[in-house]
């Protein structure tokens, strides 16, 4: 599969088409619906996430269910549109009961994830919480230092860490230090970034 997703440039819904067939880890087992992603092909901004959660696995959607309405909030506070980014996971199978990805799930699944990020070529990758950010950033370090930094991606697309909307649904205070208080002031930079590579 990994010479297939490489050898050949695959169209995003080619792409797809191969994702919802995939049987290489044993996620495939207990899933209901694969959750390749969604969104603006020509998005500036792409956010990636950990894996679909129940209500994702029920409706093959990224980013639907709690998660998912404090990740329209947070992005709605700047002022931008879920229709205007694209949105998807590691891994693209529900792992049971929500726990983390195993090391081997998620790199079964990362050529998918790598082709999509070719395809869709953001300017910037929004990282939710330390699944994603550890993986691309190829670090142990955690997402309470990670965050609200950008870098830089094998030298073009910047990444930028941000707590996992989840992690926010669990810790409700907007006290000053407090996550949600951190994540208003990190999402207003990746706006500031966004409008000023749209001027430049
Ligand atoms: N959490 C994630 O990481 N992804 C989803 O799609 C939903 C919840």
């Amino acid at each position: 599969m990994d010479s297939l997703v490489s050898a050949t440039k695959l169209s995003i819904t080619q792409l797809a088409a191969q994702v919802n067939e995939c049987t290489l880890c044993q996620l495939h087992k207990t899933r209901t619906n694969v959750v390749f992603g969604e969104g603006n092909l020509n998005a500036a901004l792409m956010l990636i996430g950990e894996g679909p959660g129940e209500v994702e696995d029920q409706q093959g959607r990224p980013f639907v269910g709690p998660a998912g309405q404090k990740l329209d909030e947070i992005l709605a506070s700047v002022g931008i549109m879920r229709e205007e980014v694209y949105i998807t996971n590691v891994v693209k199978c529900r792992p049971p009961g929500n726990r983390a990805p195993l090391p081997e799930e998620m790199e079964r699944c990362r050529p998918y994830l790598e082709a999509q990020i070719a395809l869709i070529n953001p300017q910037i990758i929004l990282s939710l919480g330390n699944v994603p950010t550890r993986m691309l950033l190829e670090t142990n370090d955690g997402i309470t230092m990670l965050r609200g930094q950008f870098k830089r991606w094998r030298g073009g697309i910047e990444i930028f860490p941000i707590f996992h909307p989840s992690y926010l649904l669990r810790y409700q205070s907007r006290e000053k230090g407090s996550p949600k208080y951190l994540t208003w002031i990190d999402i207003q930079k990746v706006k500031e970034r966004l409008d000023r590579n749209r001027t430049t």
